[in-house]
């Protein structure tokens, strides 16, 4: 009798074999319709308009300050320096590498504030930014590299010697193309302008 009772009991509280395969259904329905809800809500209105971003994005990108120019740009108002960029070897060097850009300097078309000008051994750091040896990648025939200090003992002089001090920087051949002409030396290499 007492076994009976005990079976009966049982079957009161058993569940159907499926309920848990229910409620973790249920759960997963109601969270796909939050979560594609919460997307709506969350999303920018011109989200998709044109492709997989914000439509809006590009009037914005439109509409971003422009910082750098050309080096046309820079050549309006530094004249003198156009004469000697353009026919150098650094012709095609941005000014704004050296320099930083346009929009710390002019402002509407007007003057607001300097830009640095990098003075003594921070010049041959800036220098050594391109044409360093020890930049591997770069290939030779793009830019020509030396590495320090065998280029200055090459030239027999005292190592704490500067680029500028040999090199123009706003065209860097010509005050050496000048003294081998001084000296009539032909110069080896194509392009010594
Ligand atoms: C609207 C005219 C104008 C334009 C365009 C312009 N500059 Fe200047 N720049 C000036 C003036 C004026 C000075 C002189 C400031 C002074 O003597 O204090 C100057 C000075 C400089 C100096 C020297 C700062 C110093 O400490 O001696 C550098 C470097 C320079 N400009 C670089 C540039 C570069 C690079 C560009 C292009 C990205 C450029 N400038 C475009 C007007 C201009
Ligand atoms: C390779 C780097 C480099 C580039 C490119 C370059 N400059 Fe310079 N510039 C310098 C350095 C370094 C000095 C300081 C020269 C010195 O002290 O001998 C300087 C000096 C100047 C000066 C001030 C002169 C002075 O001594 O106060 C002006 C103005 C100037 N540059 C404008 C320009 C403009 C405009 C361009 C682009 C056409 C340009 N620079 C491109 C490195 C550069
Ligand atoms: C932003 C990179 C850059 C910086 C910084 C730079 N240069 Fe140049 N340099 C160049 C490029 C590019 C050329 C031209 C290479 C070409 O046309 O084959 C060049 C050419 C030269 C040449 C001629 C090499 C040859 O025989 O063809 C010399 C010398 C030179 N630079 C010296 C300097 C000096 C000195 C400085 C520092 C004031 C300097 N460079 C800073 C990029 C740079
Ligand atoms: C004592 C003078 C002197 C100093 C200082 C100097 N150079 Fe030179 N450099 C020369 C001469 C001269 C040449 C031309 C070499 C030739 O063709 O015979 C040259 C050539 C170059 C070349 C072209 C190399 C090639 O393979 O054609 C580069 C790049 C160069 N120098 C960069 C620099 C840099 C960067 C500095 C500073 C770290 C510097 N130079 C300092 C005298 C100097």
């Amino acid at each position: 009798m007492k076994k009976q009772e005990e079976v009966q009991v049982e079957k009161k509280y058993k569940s159907a074999a499926y309920t848990h395969v229910v409620k973790i259904a249920l759960i997963l329905i109601i969270s796909g319709v939050l979560a594609v809800m919460a997307r709506d809500f969350f999303l920018p209105e011109t989200m998709g308009e044109f492709g997989h971003y914000r439509g809006d994005d590009i009037i914005d990108q439109k509409n971003v300050e422009l910082r750098s120019h050309t080096n046309e740009s820079c050549y309006e108002c530094h004249r003198p320096i156009r004469l000697i960029h353009k026919a150098g070897v650094h012709e095609t060097v941005s000014c704004e590498f050296c320099h930083g850009p346009y929009a710390d300097h002019i402002t509407d078309g007007k003057y607001v504030a300097k830009l640095p000008v990098k003075r003594d051994m921070e010049i041959k750091a800036l220098c050594l930014r391109c044409h360093n040896k020890i930049i591997r990648a770069r290939p030779e025939e793009s830019i020509k590299v030396v590495a320090m200090p065998q280029h200055l003992e090459q030239k027999k002089v005292n190592v704490d010697h500067n680029c500028n001090q040999c090199h123009m920087v706003h065209d860097p051949m010509l005050w050496v193309k000048a003294s081998y002409e001084m000296m009539g030396v032909e110069m080896k290499g194509e392009k010594k302008r």
